[in-house]
């Protein structure tokens, strides 16, 4: 196995090494593979074991391929050790995300991020002091990796301090200020050592200090974001994660974690920008603004009165109408009536009617949110319309069934500039000819604020928790 090929830059070039090239090779196609079939619920699931897959490929044969300049492989004992702790992460992995409530899915994520900012951040950490004074290009990874690294690690556990409801958000004016000149400071710091010609194992100092800085930074960019906002944030530092990660690539030279890296960093972009535009926000909006969360409230409206619907006209209304839309919001998942949905959709179809579910890109509490809790209780595909293809339908609906959504669904987006969540795009119920919203009592959404859709004439509200009464409403149905 150890048949020298021919030599690179003085090394010389054995069949082990080019294994291990072909294997970063395949991982880097089982990656894109494995996010091609995420593009899909029905294909996610097997997306994410071939991408896991690539990652496992990449590590066993680093592990027993990889060789250091002076072409000594892996010692034994580092070796252990190494397989221990990939056996106690995985454990510990395992073990959480089976435990996980969906609810509580961003947290995780967050979770995820944290470590792998601080890998990234550690990596630079102790690659810094080998790297070769004058050798800009491998400096500059490292300290990217590292200013990176670190704003992810810290912001994404403040992330995920805030989504747990363990810090509140600290909003001040003057903190946009500070954060820029912290940002700036940073930056100068990072350009310094770059440039310095000052050997690396004399500029520890520096290092160090740029790392509090980018961890205070980290922390200081991730407090003011208001509470509606942080599944955008979520998604940045998983964007950030992914480039340190390749930067963390870069200093080893290995191909896998590089391209891992750049799929993570790319497709954490595109989903931030995808998530900006189904909020109607820039990306700069929504760092530097303050939407949603902190309570802010649009003006006051005039409000009418609440009608409540009795589950026997309910059930009458649904059993006699045509088309009927179903719009999921976050307190369908907190209530995991996502089962009996199901079974009420099918029972109304039974009877000839049509239903489809109006799914909000931003509906609950993460990405994708509804389509997974949905796709759980094996909800048909063809019945997930997207806002934007079920819109225009709206007013051909007899009656819109509203279950624990509240903000994608506030007329307030489209007619009161003084709302926070003015101009997000919402799902069009108040078009629907009839409304029946479900949810336990007048409590608000994510964003804060007061939903006048409760307050409308075609509007009357079956309140209660989401499972227990589309449960009874189905039997109601039945019994009819
Ligand atoms: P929300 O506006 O958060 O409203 C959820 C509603 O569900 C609440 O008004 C609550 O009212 C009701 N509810 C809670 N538990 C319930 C239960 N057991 N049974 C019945 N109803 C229950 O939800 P949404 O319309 O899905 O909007 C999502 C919001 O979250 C948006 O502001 C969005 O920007 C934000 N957000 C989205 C994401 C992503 S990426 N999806 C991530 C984080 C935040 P009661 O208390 O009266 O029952």
């Amino acid at each position: 196995m150890d048949k020298v090929l021919g030599t690179i830059n003085g090394m010389d070039f054995t069949i082990g090494d080019s294994l291990l090239e072909l294997s970063y090779l395949i991982a880097a196609l089982l990656f894109v593979y494995g996010l091609k079939l995420l593009s899909h619920p029905a294909t996610a699931r097997r997306g994410n074991l071939w991408a896991a897959g690539g990652m496992g490929l990449a590590m066993i044969t680093t592990l027993l391929l990889h060789k250091n300049d002076s072409g000594a492989g892996i010692p034994l004992l580092n070796m252990w050790i190494i397989i221990a702790f990939i056996g106690i992460g995985s454990a510990i992995g395992w073990i959480i995300a089976r435990r996980v409530k969906m609810t509580a899915m961003p947290q995780l994520v967050s979770l995820f991020n944290a470590s792998g900012g601080a890998a990234s951040m550690l990596v630079a950490l102790l690659e810094y002091p080998n790297a070769i004074a004058g050798d800009i290009g491998s400096i500059l990874v490292t300290v990217l990796g590292l200013i990176i690294g670190s704003v992810a690690f810290s912001g994404s556990v403040i992330a995920w301090a805030k989504l747990d409801g363990r810090v509140g958000d600290i909003m001040k004016p003057f903190m946009t200020y500070i954060n820029l000149v912290l940002l700036i400071v940073t930056l100068g710091m990072g350009v310094f050592v770059v440039f310095s010609p000052t050997p690396p194992s004399d500029l520890m100092w520096a290092i160090y200090a740029l790392t509090v800085l980018s961890l205070v930074y980290g922390v200081m960019f991730v407090m003011p974001i208001g509470g509606a906002d942080m599944p955008v944030v979520i998604s940045l530092l998983n964007a950030l994660t992914g480039i340190a990660a390749a930067m963390a690539g870069f200093i080893y030279g290995n191909q896998a974690m590089i391209l891992g890296g750049i799929l993570v960093g790319a497709a954490g972009m595109i989903l931030t920008m995808l998530m900006c535009k189904a909020m109607n926000r820039s990306l700069l909006n929504v760092i530097i603004g303050s939407f949603g969360g902190g309570g802010a409230a649009g003006a006051e409206h005039e409000h009418g009165t609440i009608k409540e619907i009795q589950l026997s006209d309910a059930a009458v209304l649904l059993s006699y109408s045509q088309k009927i839309v179903i719009i999921p919001g976050y307190g369908l998942a907190v209530a995991q009536a996502q089962h009996i949905v199901h079974e009420l959709d099918a029972l109304l179809e039974g009877k000839g009617i049509e239903v489809k579910y109006a799914i909000h890109p931003v509906a609950g509490r993460m990405p994708g949110h509804m389509n997974v809790l949905l796709a759980e209780a094996d909800v048909p595909y063809e019945q997930l319309v997207e806002m934007d293809a079920i819109n225009p339908d709206m007013p051909n609906v007899d009656v819109a069934i509203v279950i624990g959504a509240n903000d994608v669904v506030n007329p307030a987006a489209y007619d009161d500039p003084s709302s926070p969540i003015y101009g997000m795009p919402i799902i069009d119920a108040h078009l629907a000819k009839n409304i029946i919203i479900m949810k336990r009592g007048m409590g608000k959404g994510y964003a804060g604020i007061e939903n006048y859709l409760f307050f409308n004439d075609k509007t009357r509200m079956l309140f209660g928790d989401a499972k227990s009464s589309i449960q009874k409403l189905v039997n109601e149905i039945k019994s009819m």
